[in-house]
């Protein structure tokens, strides 16, 4: 049906909302782009909930409810939906999560199955690096290029803290066979604990900094399925840099950011010129970066989550199952477009006293949302 137009220099309406806040006009385009002139080109897809790790800032002693199995997107949604997001929505670089990705027994075939589709789309794998060893060399055939592991301490009764499970060396193994399978850049990614490792980041960089591994602080978010997060628990960005500076300067990188969620410093030994590497601090909480937030979060049963702390979620599951038609892609896309158009401003946690009175916390922990 032809839709009626009305040229006013104003953005019309369309058909289709998410139900929530102002209806996404027609005219913006076929990105996925926000009320707030936001267009996400990074796409964090979720490959499953379940985890084999138990990190004290995610997920509790016990685990959780794991999604039942036809709950989960199959291989051939998942291949779908990157391809709408590629092809159609202007998605430019994927990253895959979990939970733990690798406990997904078809993963190879997923990365072989996307890269044959996408022979030049930058996609990385975030992962914690329990089981890594064995399939890195895998990962990289089917196309893999580039990695993220977790890893928040080279202590093995830190790690066991943090984590619940003893499986530091299985995750040290897993990032030599990484590197010597040739994935490039190898990301770590830590979360400092107040009195649990935060006395270790000195000697967590100068290990990635000796491995040419690229060493990510994230400050501590609550994402917690315990819900124990507190704002003085957490060590921020400030504290971070506090930590690190006794064993090295930081200077900021002087390359753009271009949208990353980590600011990049220089790294030298403190009182020397000789430029060591770079660490990233992610300060989602300290230092928000949602006004040049790119990035689309599509769950393990096919929610779209514009947002880690969006309370609205928008199913595309049910439309991914209606049929198989070109027609039903439109379908797909259009109810993404709704999903992102509601996009919130912010995350609303602000900074102690400046706005995170609104501030509630999701219910979903960062496991079940993807990393
Ligand atoms: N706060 C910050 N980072 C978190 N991660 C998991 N839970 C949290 C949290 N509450 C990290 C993991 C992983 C990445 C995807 O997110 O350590 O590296
Ligand atoms: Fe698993 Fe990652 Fe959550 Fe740790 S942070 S429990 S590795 S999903």
């Amino acid at each position: 049906m032809e839709i009626a137009r009305v040229t006013l220099g104003m953005p019309e309406l369309r058909p289709g909302t998410t139900g929530h806040g102002a209806p996404r006009p027609g005219g913006t385009g076929a990105g996925l782009l926000d009320q707030f002139g936001r267009v996400a080109t990074d796409m964090r897809l979720s490959l499953t909930d379940k985890c084999n790790l138990r990190c004290q800032y995610c997920m509790p002693e016990a685990g959780l409810d794991w999604l039942k199995k036809d709950k989960l997107l199959t291989a051939a949604e998942i291949v779908r939906l990157v391809g709408l997001g590629v092809d159609r929505l202007g998605v430019r670089e994927l990253r895959l999560t979990g939970g733990e990705p690798l406990v997904r027994s078809d993963l190879v075939d997923i990365i072989a199955a996307l890269r044959r589709n996408h022979p030049e789309l930058p996609m990385s794998l975030t992962t914690n690096g329990v089981g890594l060893a064995k399939k890195a060399k895998a990962l990289a055939d089917a196309g893999l290029t580039r990695l993220n592991v977790s890893m928040d301490t080279l202590h093995h009764d830190a790690f066991l803290q943090l984590t619940r499970r003893p499986f530091l060396d299985q995750v040290l193994a897993g990032i030599e066979a990484a590197a010597a399978a040739g994935l490039s850049p190898i990301k770590v990614n830590a979360v400092l604990m107040r009195g649990v490792n935060d006395g270790h980041a000195a000697e967590l960089l100068q290990w990635c900094l000796d491995g040419g591994y690229e060493l990510r602080f994230i400050e501590q978010m609550p994402l917690d399925a315990d819900h124990g997060w507190t704002r003085d628990g957490m060590i921020t960005a400030e504290e971070i840099r506090g930590l690190l500076s006794g064993t090295f300067d930081l200077s900021p990188d002087p390359r753009s950011r271009d949208g990353a969620p980590a600011e990049r410093f220089e790294v030298r030994t403190a009182g020397s010129t000789g430029l060591l590497g770079t660490v990233g601090i992610i300060a989602s909480v300290t230092e928000p970066f949602c006004a040049d937030c790119r990035r689309t979060r599509i769950t393990a049963e096919g929610k779209v989550m514009s947002c880690l702390f969006s309370r609205e979620e928008v199913d595309l599951l049910p439309l991914l199952r209606a049929g198989s038609a070109m027609h039903d892609d439109d379908a797909v896309a259009s109810r993404w477009q709704d999903a992102m158009w509601s996009k919130p401003k912010a995350h609303g946690m602000g900074r102690p006293g400046l706005g995170d009175a609104g501030f509630v916390q999701p219910d979903r922990s960062m496991s079940a949302i993807g990393g």
